[in-house]
């Protein structure tokens, strides 16, 4: 649905001649860095042009309306700007309330609600990090329409707030942080422990960036990606019994070598592992990218996944069956999986002229072994979260 129709149906909905404000926040993909994050490591995401519209007109009494046009069956959800809980019957609506609720507590003040529509193009499940999205793109939404002064910063954290405290899932700051600060051609190095970040222009030479949905649903993701957390925090605290660190991202690999016996448990330390190589990979890849040693930078790419495959084992047959029929075809730099695992996309990078040939091989070889067809987008890489012009 493009801009006009969301307009058109924003109006015939509400029944509203004002003219609404329109909003857009990205989905994201992460080039390298996975599941370092909440580890206190690096990451090297950027935003997509896949993401969420909101389109928005503000109300005089204290009633907020929210619509998604992605769940039209629900209808329009009402809400009040003086009960904001979280409610399971509110459904969707949770992402944006949890915004609102947060910001009021910060200190924010707002004295009326308005009516919404929302419409999102990423697609579903996919681990591109929708509910991100539509956080920060009522976060933008709340800055314009009540004329916030707020730092984007502060935003994406109430964002990664929202998800941990009122959603319920434990997740790191890459996916708001992506989200909030993308930048049209350019890939974010942040650092998770500080928020130190550099923007690096994407400068594939004639390659694309392709992600590939394996379309597998997504449903022991959550607790999953809670467990490995766990196993995280107690490789750590049995580091701390020697070490004097905060996060698994102050090690360096050979720190690590040193010290990892003292994890008792063999999986925490294969987990760990991970976590501190993959750092090392991340910052690494950075430097390769910037100075235009792009096969080194695919090499990395492809030793990410093998990292997560084994060591943290969140990859699978799907993700799997993706990264390693594309590692094998001409024109491919790298490949991995991106995002948290358990299905989700991979993403390719991939010489122009051999997209389709890349393609064609993986549907085969997808196809084959797991019985359905995976979905392939070229990624484009766009801005963060903003207001859209109408
Ligand atoms: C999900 C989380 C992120 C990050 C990735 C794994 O996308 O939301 O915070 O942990 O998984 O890198």
């Amino acid at each position: 649905m493009d801009l006009s129709k969301l307009l058109e149906k924003f109006k015939d909905l509400f029944q509203l001649e004002e003219q609404p404000r329109a909003f857009f926040a990205p989905g994201r993909i992460n080039l390298i860095g996975e599941h370092t994050d909440y580890n206190g490591g690096h990451v090297f995401p950027a935003a997509i042009s896949f993401g969420t519209y909101a389109i928005a007109v503000p109300r005089q009494d204290n009633i907020i309306r929210l619509y998604s046009e992605n769940f039209s069956e629900k209808g329009i959800i009402e809400v009040s700007l003086d009960d904001l809980s979280y409610k399971k019957e509110d459904d969707w609506t949770n992402f944006p309330k949890g915004m609102i609720l947060y910001l009021k507590e910060e200190g924010f003040t707002f004295p009326n609600g308005f009516d919404v529509l929302f419409y999102g193009n990423i697609p579903n499940g996919a681990g591109l990090s929708s509910s991100a999205s539509i956080e920060l793109v009522t976060g933008v939404l709340l800055e314009n329409l009540f004329r916030l002064d707020i730092d984007r910063i502060r935003l994406v954290k109430i964002g990664q707030k929202v998800e941990n405290k009122y959603i319920g899932v434990n997740s790191g700051i890459m996916d708001q942080f992506a989200i909030g600060m993308g930048k049209q051609d350019h890939a974010i190095l942040l650092d998770c422990d500080t928020l130190h970040y550099e923007y690096a222009p994407i400068k594939l030479a004639n390659h694309d960036i392709i992600i590939i949905n394996t379309n597998k649903r997504r449903e022991l993701a959550d607790s999953k990606y809670n467990e490995r957390r766990s196993q995280c925090e107690a490789a750590l605290a049995d580091l701390q019994q020697e070490l004097d660190i905060r996060s698994l991202g102050e090690l360096s690999p050979e720190q690590f070598e040193q010290h990892r016996a003292l994890i008792k448990d063999d999986t925490n330390q294969q987990r760990a592992k991970h976590a501190v190589y993959e750092n090392a990979r991340t910052i690494e890849a950075l430097k390769r990218l910037k100075a235009g040693e792009l096969t080194t930078f695919g090499e990395l790419v492809n030793q990410s996944h093998v990292s997560l495959r084994d060591d943290y084992e969140v990859t699978g047959m799907e993700l799997d069956t993706i990264a390693e029929t594309a590692w094998q075809q001409k024109g491919v730099l790298g490949a991995r999986m991106t995002g948290a695992g358990f299905g989700g996309c991979a993403i390719a990078i991939v010489e122009k002229t051999e997209v389709e040939n890349v393609q064609k091989a993986i549907e085969k070889a997808y196809e084959e072994k797991i019985g359905y067809a995976p979905t392939f987008y070229v990624a484009a890489i766009g801005d963060g979260a903003k207001e859209i012009s109408v």
